[in-house]
């Protein structure tokens, strides 16, 4: 079977790079692009990121499109570096990319590739959905022309991981989310509910750097902040693994356990912003606009992280 071709909406942030790694590293995956929004750090650092990751594994043939920098209401989002770091990618050090964002927005290369090869093009979207959601008002046959998109992103039955009720990419520009959980797009969720059950240990980060490589050490130099703010606020030895567990949708969807739902967000502005809820007992009588991960085989995610991780890290 041919390789299924996507795009990375992303804000990398450490689990957005790490998300990069595996797409590279799965044969069942052919990354075509990036695109770079606001989200875990500002869009300048996004964006280098992106590029400075690509460039570490050797794929800046890769292009990147640099996106928005602000949500579609409201202030500046509330940054993620406690989480991620000031540079985003927490103790990990990267050389300043030579290769350049390309010069069209992500929005127009969104829309442009797309529309070039309907249903050809699935997306990821693992940051705020800022991007997605001001490419589908601008060009409403894109809904029709995505083959899929898989988001990271929401907490169904779970609590937030930035307030009591919401998840960090929603909660970051709640009504992009609220116009792409409206458009039609055929959507995989997979929320909190199943990312925290991914979780990165530091016996596996061990185990990864048994091999002497760029990669294994970029994977635990990147993952040190995360660990510590894991450690201290939620009590854990290790990190969830929340945007790279997006491609298991590809990789490995035994792993997912997935349920119809019809989804919304709240976007009354009250204490709830950003929360995602469920119709589990179909009280509005509204079809199911998402297939939603609500459980997964998190211990058997990690072993194919790491697998993979292994064999990239045998080849760079
Ligand atoms: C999401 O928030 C970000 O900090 C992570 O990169 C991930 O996309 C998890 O809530
Ligand atoms: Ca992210």
């Amino acid at each position: 079977m041919s390789p299924t071709r996507i795009i990375i909406d992303t804000d990398p942030g450490v689990d957005d790079a790490l998300t990069i790694l595996l797409a590279l590293a799965s044969p069942e995956i052919q990354l075509e692009a990036l695109t770079t929004v606001h989200g875990n750090i500002g869009i300048e650092k996004t964006t280098r990121n992106a590029l400075a990751v690509l460039e570490f594994v050797n794929a800046d043939c890769i292009p990147v499109a640099r996106g928005c920098s602000l949500p579609l209401v409201g202030t500046p989002p509330r940054s993620a570096e406690a989480v991620h770091g000031s540079s985003g990618i927490g103790k990990a050090v990267l050389p300043e990319p030579k290769s350049q964002p390309m010069d069209q927005h992500a929005i127009d290369y969104l829309i442009e590739r797309i529309l070039a090869e309907p249903q050809e093009i699935t997306l990821f979207s693992i940051g705020p959905m800022t991007n997605l959601a001001l490419a589908i008002r601008k060009e409403p046959r894109i809904v029709q022309a995505l083959k899929g998109l898989v988001i990271m992103g929401g907490a169904i039955r779970q609590g937030g991981n930035v307030t009591p009720l919401a998840e960090f990419n929603i909660h970051a520009d709640p009504h992009a989310a609220y116009i792409v959980f409206h458009s039609g797009i055929p959507i995989t969720l997979i929320p909190l509910d199943a990312t925290y059950k991914c979780l990165l240990t530091t016996s596996d980060v061990e185990r990864l750097n048994r091999i002497d490589s760029p990669i294994a050490r970029f994977v635990r130099d990147s993952t040190a902040v995360y660990m510590d703010f894991y450690k201290k606020y939620e009590g854990f030895d290790g990190c969830a693994l929340h945007d790279p567990l997006t491609l298991a949708a590809i990789i490995a969807p035994e792993l997912l356990v997935f349920e119809e739902l019809h989804v919304d967000v709240d976007i009354s502005g009250g204490v709830s912003l950003g929360n995602t809820f469920a119709d589990f007992m179909n009280v509005s009588k509204k079809p199911a606009n998402m297939k939603v991960a609500l459980d997964v085989n998190g211990r058997g995610f990690i072993e194919l992280f790491l697998e993979r991780m292994e064999s990239l890290a045998c080849k760079i």
